[in-house]
């Protein structure tokens, strides 16, 4: 199983460490969240801190942004360090336009959804992204429960996908409340790679958890 460690559960007074330790326990993306306080109720990391924690790091940029206005912020990340840019369904009225911005910079682009909006909307989009991120939470917090309903999500992506003949070409991310007990159903259910905060930062050895996540 690949998997994202999301910083936003890291200790952010040590994140140099936090990030060398995700590097050496070979973390396949680090999972960067950006919250606006307007698409969700709380505010994060924004392209300063990308852009001095690119300079101790060579690890997969994955960023996250949950925000009202995503087309204004892909240039300010890709220019701070992004490998690729996801953005949420929900947050623009022309996700076509987004997509193309993301894609000039030559950057891999990817989708969210939250957990209550329709799945088949997606289905257009899927032809453009090289990734959907599955939000199994609503977005906003890390350290919360796994929406069971995320699972039957999962599985239907999937089939859509292979539907489509696009299921090798577009990673399936899912999002929130993963851990170690529930990875193996995710990842049974069809997911490329999971997101991991809480599971890996909150773990009594994060370098372990990391390891045990990708043996799975
Ligand atoms: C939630 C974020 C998640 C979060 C995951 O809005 O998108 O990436 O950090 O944290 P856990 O794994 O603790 O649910
Ligand atoms: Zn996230």
């Amino acid at each position: 199983m690949k998997v994202a460690p999301s910083i936003l559960s890291a200790d952010f007074a040590d994140l140099k460490n936090a990030i060398a330790m995700c590097q050496s326990a070979q973390a396949d993306y680090l999972h960067i969240d950006v919250m606006d306080n307007h698409f969700v109720p709380n505010l994060t990391i924004g392209p300063v801190v990308v852009k001095s924690i690119r300079t101790i790091s060579d690890l997969f940029f994955d960023v996250h942004l949950m925000v009202t206005n995503p087309m204004e912020l892909v240039k300010p990340f890709v220019d701070a360090g992004a490998d690729n840019i996801t953005f949420h369904v929900e947050a623009s009225k022309d996700p076509f336009s987004v997509i193309k911005e993301i894609r000039s910079f030559n950057k891999q682009v990817g989708i969210s959804i939250k957990p209550k909006t329709d799945i088949n909307i997606l289905k257009p989009l899927l032809r453009y992204v090289d990734l959907v991120l599955i939000m199994s939470v609503e977005p906003g917090f890390g350290g919360q429960k796994y929406i069971p309903e995320s699972t039957n999500r999962i599985k239907s992506l999937g089939k859509t996908l292979k539907k489509l003949r696009l299921r090798k070409q577009v990673i399936i991310e899912v999002d929130g409340g993963i851990n170690l007990s529930n990875a193996e159903i995710v990842k049974n259910a069809g997911a490329d790679i999971i997101v991991a905060g809480s599971a890996v930062f909150g773990a009594d050895d994060p370098h372990k958890a990391i390891t045990k996540f990708r043996a799975l």
